[in-house]
């Protein structure tokens, strides 16, 4: 059982905020927060370098404590910017030729599919969308056919950045690796939500942020990648950290995954993201999703009921990403209006995962994300500012 009375009490944004924007940066917790300004008091008091040496036990938790929650080795991952970063390192270190294929989601995230389009305007590759199930969530039969030797990736996100869905990735895993196809997974919407053990569901490369679910600073990401899969890709770029000058004209890449890092980051942001991790696992993983799903459901059973407001979310399973519109209203000034009241929401727009807000002629929906720390009142306290404002558009 989750002890909320202490999540809350070392969640100091709770006193300021109704944060029900957790998909876009949830609140972090008090040691998360304070480990980030510790170390920047100490960079500024000894000096960067020498608090790295100081604290190098504290930077190579990241790694120990991501690989306990993925269920990885620490060798297979590399700390980046963010997901977006982590996700461009795999994605464009993977060789596209003419008529290579790349599979991917109907509801995939804006910065991916841009990627598939800028590698299938350089290489004349193609970029395939596997249709849904009528749920929703990606139809696994229909991708185990669509697979042929000319398919070079399947990508695609485990949670959309605009609905709760959830899609079904151990099915996918089974596909792609019965086929020996590898498999991209971008799960920046659901690390720290969902468990997840990287050989349950099979992929070979899987992303995540800091900020999000995971609760930690902003500015950090990172990239898993399976240790057979790690000469099979090329690193877009290298520095002397991912790579060593051993002669004039020769290089060697370092045998791990920090292949894909660069040298100089952001180590306070580092060092936040080691204790939010810690901080999930102490939470509990299974614990967490068991509550974030008991409160996406209460906010989507109760938005449904007011009048004026449609939810919005696809799939057959659902998580903490709750979207949805009020007749008359656009979702940005739902936003600002219930930001006035210190409710914390955010807007999905098209342009954010567009082959899937065109097909249901959705512009852009208000997205409201609660997490474990949460509570039921927050959650009804969002429905009933929304119920106040589109009975305004309604009655009044
Ligand atoms: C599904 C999905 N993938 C990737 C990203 C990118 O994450 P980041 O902003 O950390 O690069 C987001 C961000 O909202 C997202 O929702």
């Amino acid at each position: 059982m989750l002890d909320l009375d202490r999540i809350r009490h070392d969640t100091r944004g709770v006193a300021t905020v109704n944060h029900l924007n957790n998909a876009g940066a949830s609140l972090m917790p008090a040691p998360v927060a304070d480990a980030v300004v510790g170390y920047l008091r100490e960079e500024e008091r000894y000096g960067g370098y020498e608090t790295a040496r100081a604290r190098r036990d504290d930077l190579e938790d990241v790694y120990d404590a991501l690989a306990a929650l993925l269920s990885v080795g620490p060798s297979e991952l590399a700390i980046t910017d963010n997901a977006t970063r982590a996700w461009d390192l795999a994605f464009y270190g993977l060789r596209f030729g003419s008529g290579d294929r790349i599979l991917t989601t109907t509801t995939e995230y804006a910065a991916n599919y841009i990627a598939y389009l800028q590698i299938a305007r350089r290489t004349g590759a193609i970029v395939d969308v596997v249709p849904d199930a009528a749920t929703g969530e990606i139809d696994v039969d229909a991708l185990d056919a669509m697979i042929d030797d000319r398919v070079k990736v399947v990508s695609m996100n485990h949670m959309p950045t605009n609905s709760g869905l959830l899609n079904p990735v151990a099915a996918v895993g089974a596909v792609t690796r019965r086929h020996g196809v590898p498999f991209l997974l971008d799960a920046c919407q659901t690390v720290g939500q969902v468990p997840i053990d990287v050989d349950e569901i099979g992929c070979d490369l899987l992303t995540g942020t800091s900020r999000k679910f995971l609760r930690g600073p902003r500015g950090v990401g990172f990239l898993y990648v399976r240790s057979s899969m790690l000469d099979r890709l090329e690193p877009p770029m290298l520095d002397l950290h991912g790579a060593t000058w051993v002669a004039a004209d020769r290089y060697e890449v370092r045998p791990d995954a920090r292949r894909f890092e660069l040298w100089e980051r952001n180590l306070a942001g580092e060092v936040g993201l080691a204790v939010a991790v810690r901080y999930a696992l102490d939470v509990g993983v299974q614990a967490i999703w068991g509550r974030v799903r008991h409160l996406a459901e209460r906010l989507r059973w109760a938005l449904a009921e007011v009048p004026g407001v449609t939810v919005t979310d696809i799939g057959a399973e659902r998580g903490a990403i709750v979207t949805f519109t009020v007749a008359g209203m656009a979702p940005a000034a739902v936003r600002d209006v219930l930001a006035a009241d210190r409710i914390n929401v955010s807007v999905s727009s098209r342009a954010a995962a567009r082959l899937d807000m065109e097909r249901r002629h959705l512009e852009a929906v208000v997205r409201a994300s609660p997490h474990y720390f949460n509570t039921e009142a927050e959650v009804d306290a969002l429905v009933a500012a929304v119920d106040r404002l589109a009975g305004g558009v309604t009655y009044g």
